[in-house]
Order: C-alpha cells, then structure tokens, then sequence
C-alpha cells in the first residue's frame, strides 16, 4: 500500500448514538423515546433486546473517554437524547438531563477531544410520538425549540453540531418500512415525514443562527451511490429512481430548493404539495456536509421493487459485511467527487464508516482479532484521500463505531466497534482494528 498523509488539522474520530450506548434511557428524569417503547413491543427487536443498559455508557462515560484518549482520538461524535432534555418533547427542560451531557462534554475537553453533537440519532421523545411526531407539521418548531434549548447550554463547549442523523433512514426504516420506531408502514407518509424533518432542521440552523452561534454546523446523510446493473433504459432509469429517492431526495432538497423530479411520478397520488416557503426554510446555508458512508447499490429494473420499482444486485465475487452490505471502498471516492460537482464544494465530514462483521470472542491474551474490519477501514481511509487527491474537502474522518453497541432491529448481534463490549460484564476491550486506528492517527495517514 503507497503511504498516504492527511493533513496535520484532520479530525480524526470515532462515532456512536445516545440510544445505542447509553442505556438508562429515564434515567434522572428523562422521558421516554420512540425506541424505548418500540424495543418494548414485543416482536419488534432481534431477541426481545432493549437499550436499558447498552453499553452502560451513560454512567462510564469517564471510562470511555479514557479509551477514547488512548486511541489518541481528535474528536467524537455523539449524539444527545432530546427526551432527557424535554421529557415531554417541548416546555419543561430537565437541568439533569442536560448536566450529563455537560459532564461528557467536560470530559472529552479535559483530554483533548472535540466534541461534535448530533441533536437528533432518532429517539423521538414518545410525548411527541403522541402528537403525530413526524407526521405533525409542528415538529419543526418543536425541533427548534429542542436545539436552542441545548445551543444555550452547550455552544460554549461543542466543536461542531450536526442537526439530524440520516433523515432518509428515519423515514424509510421509520413510517414506509416499519423495521425502526415508531414502525408505521405508509406509503402516504414517507414524503411527509421526510419534508418535516427536512423542515426541522431548516428553523434548527436558523435559530442557530438567531442565537449567534459561533460554530460550525450541518446535517448528515446517508449516501449510497447507485450503480446500473446494465446499460439497458430500463436499468437506467431504474437506477435514477433509487438514487432520487435515497440520495437526492434530501440533498437537493437542502441545497438546491426542490425534490427531485422523480419523486411525484414515483409517490404517485401519496405524493402531496408543498408550500413554496417551506423549500426557503429548508435550504440554509450551512458550513459542512455529514456523510456516512457503508455501501453502494447495484440496481436493476423491477416493477415489485416497491416505490424505487428498482431491486438491488448482489454482487457474488464481493465480500459482504454481516449486514449484507457489499464492501466497495470506490464508492466512498465516487460518491464524494460526485457530492462536490453536484452540490458544490462544502467542508465534508465522513461522519460514519465502519463494518460489522462476525468477532471471535476475546481470547484469553485479551486479544480480538478482526483482520476484516481493519481491511474494511484501511481500504475505505484510502478511497476518501483519493477524492482529496481530487480536491473534495474532506475535514475530517468518524468511524462507526467507537464500541459495539446496540444495532437497533437488530439487537447486539452485529457488532462495528472497534471496541469490544462483552454485553453480560460491559467490559470494554479494544480489538486489533483499534491499535490499526490508533496508528493511523498517531502517523497521520495510513
Ligand atoms: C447508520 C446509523 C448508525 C448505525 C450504522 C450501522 O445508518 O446512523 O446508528 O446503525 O448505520
């Protein structure tokens, strides 16, 4: 492999989300989340698994910025409960909620760590939930409100905020699909859960903005390049489907002020209008673009293929993570080269990259070996200095995830830490692919 340097400001990261580590989710007066009542459905969660405990993050968080410091970690990307805040989702601000997050923040100062906070990693506060949640235009005041509570509280301390996690997998996973909270299955919804949380985030970045905030701030998404399986109109087209529903329908959206042009045919009758204005509050300048990035979809035409009337190809000769996601590190290049010439060239943060793959249990040395994900990553760090080399301003690298941790639907049977926990002890031990990182961090580039 040729030695690749990243530049000496580069953030290097490590990634999680409040519900998926944090376990005691009322705890000191929080209310509960959407995930909360969703893991308590019975049916619902690989095993009957919750996030009551987790990783236990939320009373060894000490410990864990502590692994984090070993790891010579620059920052951390976390995200914070909006139901600790406000147990009921807007009005009352619970201060104990909010300390916990100062404590974390104080911590990750203390040893050198920038913090970088996500306001929203889909716990929705169930009182909300209530009141028609995304569905209910209200949100996006009801958002805002949230974000200035903790702009107040915590701009002092924050390097960077993120407004939502992945809007895309709130609304496919959340009200089309019904595998993630609150599991609605509704093809009307999807375009109105979409545009409101689109909307959240426009009034989130200008109350930020309102309030003179001093630090840079953006949202993040999921992106997926797609592929046509053939050269055949057929696959073309279905290929453009599935990229406008899974990637250009936020970006575009965010930076150029309408929904691309597929998506009516596409919703047909559930697809609603919008209000002129909304498309103004959505698209707010912003200082950076969040991307998390696991695979690409190879697609081909299929009229049964749901809304996309597209299905994915597997492709046979690649390897495949424990998620069935294909390993194809190009598509990190791809997609980002394709980001700038499309939308422009904004700072971009890989927010999240990582893999899940089958661990063996810790031998009695302590060792974890995951030859696997150390591959996945040094492959993937090469193929974003590759769009570097091509002038895309990439700032900074997360990857997902710092512990194995809760994987929603799934429970704790996927693992992407690069830390193990041992879910019955909470021990944590650091895998061979955290020394790899520890060592791309320590000589700048791998
Ligand atoms: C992303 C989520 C994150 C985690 C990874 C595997 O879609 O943002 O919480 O589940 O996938």
């Amino acid at each position: 492999m040729t030695a690749l340097r990243f530049p000496p400001d580069f953030l290097w990261g490590a990634a999680t989300s409040a519900y998926q580590i944090e376990g005691a989710p009322l705890a000191d007066g929080a209310g509960p989340s959407i995930w909360h009542r969703f893991t308590h459905t019975p049916g619902r969660v690989t095993n009957g698994e919750t996030g009551d405990v987790a990783c236990d993050h939320y009373h060894r968080y000490a410990e864990d910025v502590a692994l984090m410091h070993e790891l010579r970690l620059d920052a951390y990307r976390f995200s914070i409960s909006w139901s600790r805040i406000l147990p009921e989702g807007t009005g009352c601000v619970n201060e104990r909620g909010l300390d916990f997050y100062r404590r974390l923040v104080d911590a990750l100062l203390e040893n050198g760590i920038k913090p970088m906070a996500t306001l929203y990693h889909w716990d929705l506060p169930v009182a909300l939930d209530d009141r028609g949640g995304w569905l209910n235009r209200d949100i996006a005041g009801w958002f805002a409100e949230y974000a200035s509570v903790v702009f107040r509280a915590l701009d002092d301390r924050i390097h960077l905020w993120t407004t939502l996690n992945e809007p895309w997998v709130v609304m496919d996973g959340g009200y089309l699909h019904g595998v993630l909270a609150p599991g609605h299955r509704n093809l009307f919804e999807a375009p109105i859960a979409t545009h409101n949380l689109l909307r959240a985030h426009g009034l989130a970045v200008s109350s930020y903005r309102a309030i003179g905030g001093k630090h840079p701030i953006g949202v993040v998404v999921n992106l997926e390049p797609k592929y046509p399986a053939s050269q055949n109109e057929d696959d073309l087209a279905a290929n453009a489907r599935a990229d406008a529903y899974m990637n250009r329908q936020y970006l575009d959206p965010l930076f150029r002020g309408s929904y691309p042009e597929e998506l009516p045919e596409m919703f047909g009758e559930a697809w609603p209008d919008f209000p002129a204005q909304d498309f103004e509050d959505i698209r707010q300048p912003l200082d950076f673009i969040g991307i998390n990035y696991y695979s690409r979809g190879v697609t081909k035409a299929d009229p049964a293929g749901g809304v996309e009337r597209a299905a994915k190809v597997r492709q046979g000769h690649a390897i495949h993570t424990e998620m069935s996601w294909e390993v194809f590190p190009q598509g990190l290049t791809d997609v980002l080269v394709w980001f700038r010439d499309r939308y422009g060239k904004l700072p971009v943060y890989i927010t999240e990259n990582g893999a899940a793959f089958y661990d063996p249990p810790v031998a009695i040395d302590g060792e974890v070996n995951d030859p696997l994900r150390i591959h996945y990553l040094g492959q993937h760090i090469g193929a974003m200095a590759e769009a570097m080399r091509r002038g895309v301003d990439v700032r900074g690298y997360f990857v997902w995830s710092l512990l194995d941790n809760f994987e929603w639907s799934h429970g704790f049977s996927k693992r992407f830490g690069i830390v193990h926990v041992d879910f019955a002890t909470l021990k944590r031990t650091p895998k061979a692919s955290a020394r790899f990182y520890r060592e791309v961090i320590r000589k700048g580039g791998v």
